[in-house]
């Protein structure tokens, strides 16, 4: 039922859109043979933009022997094209509606051939912007990841807890854009940074175990003090949640769901709690079961959860820290905006009434390979005495 709601509005929305190309860019066209090919053109694109993402899903095996990296990176690439395109046409729509206001001449009553050039002129700023933001965008997603070097205050801040170190890794989303390859040297990048502990927030993996299990074994190489914590995002459910938990599992990695582990770090204690994803696990995630039975005992406590939410929950259970991921903080306007309304906090630290909050801007990427305005980023957390 779901499925049949997204494919709706999915065709619903393409429909929208590709009407709103046709009306701007084929329909002014004068020359008939030109119009017809173009049409033509329009409808392949349209065709193509709106299958193989459920050629994918219903026929994984056909996508598989069609060499699905490549299909489907350029499809997405194309959808980021498609988003800027649609954007700035909106905008400028905008920005003209406002320039021809209170003038004596409308549009509608210039020259044909001089209203034709206009339009032209329009449309080609137009496809060039989307075409050099599509290009810059695709050119800083594939930089490597970021270190974020995060320090965070504590007011009652032990010793012993100097030289803790927690790296945060989040939405990686190995499946059919990154491979293998991405997280071997993710590994090693982590590795290097020395970490204490390793929390991983969800939305690691978009496929299932027999597909892309092989490529998550790399994993089990990631080495720390402590070890290495995991909880659930939204897309472990999309793609077998049992199943990836009983394989995480097998790698050495520690699932928290609704769950905690206490650490004695020299004569400091730390409690690492998670919940598994607020919207998609049907086991309520519930930062006060997180820290059941050893509330207010820990010198620091650190919740994991995937979406940047219940922040007023996790305080009141008495976490100090909350770290998230899940928003990508939008990787590309104009989505870097829409994120803006949906979640209160969409990246970096924030201080939530006494409790902090970080939101991790993805490690790896999801849709178009796109990023503008955020990066892929490692996240490295130390602790020092708060002044205030
Ligand atoms: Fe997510």
């Amino acid at each position: 039922m779901r499925l049949i709601l997204y494919i709706s509005v999915f065709v619903l929305l393409c429909t929208l859109v590709f009407s709103g190309l046709y009306h701007r860019f084929v329909k002014p066209i004068q020359n008939k043979r030109l119009k017809k090919i173009l049409r033509i053109c329009l409808i392949l694109f349209f065709a193509f933009l709106i299958l193989p993402p459920w050629i994918y899903r219903i026929f994984p095996a056909i996508a598989k022997i069609t060499g699905r990296r490549e299909i489907m990176n350029f499809y997405f690439f194309f959808m980021g094209l498609l988003s800027f395109t649609t954007v700035y046409l909106f905008a400028a729509a905008i920005a003209e509606k406002i320039l021809w206001l209170g003038r004596k001449k409308t549009y509608e009553t210039l020259d044909p051939k001089r209203r034709l050039f206009l339009t032209q002129m329009f449309n080609m700023g137009i496809l060039s912007l989307s075409g050099v933001s599509t290009a810059v965008g695709g050119i800083v997603n594939m930089q490597p990841p970021t270190i974020f070097d995060i320090k965070i205050p504590l007011k009652m801040m032990p010793d012993d807890l100097k030289n803790f170190k927690i790296v945060q890794i989040s939405d990686i989303h190995i499946g059919p854009l990154l491979g293998r390859e991405f997280l071997e040297d993710l590994v090693s990048r982590v590795n290097q940074l020395k970490p204490s502990l390793i929390a991983i927030t969800g939305d690691l993996v978009d496929g299932r175990v027999s597909q892309i299990g092989s490529a998550i074994e790399v994993l089990s190489h990631l080495k720390s003090e402590y070890g290495t914590y995991f909880v659930s995002g939204n897309h472990e459910y999309y793609s077998g949640h049992d199943e990836w938990m009983k394989f995480l599992k097998q790698l050495g990695i520690k699932i928290l769901e609704n769950e905690n582990d206490f650490l004695q770090v020299g004569n400091a204690t730390v409690l690492i709690g998670g919940v598994p994803d607020y919207r998609t696990s049907p086991v309520k995630g519930d930062p006060h079961r997180a820290i059941f039975h050893v509330r207010g005992k820990a010198d620091l406590s650190v919740l994991m959860s995937h979406q940047p939410l219940k922040c007023d929950e996790a305080r009141k259970a008495g976490f100090n820290l909350q770290l998230s991921g899940h928003t990508h903080a939008g990787q590309f306007h104009p989505w870097t905006w829409v994120v803006k309304l949906i979640y209160p906090y969409v990246k970096g630290l924030n201080d939530h009434m006494g409790m902090w909050i970080y939101v991790n801007q993805g490690t790896g990427f999801w849709g178009p390979p796109i990023r503008l305005g955020t990066k892929s980023e490692i996240t490295q957390f130390q602790f020092e005495k708060s002044l205030t």
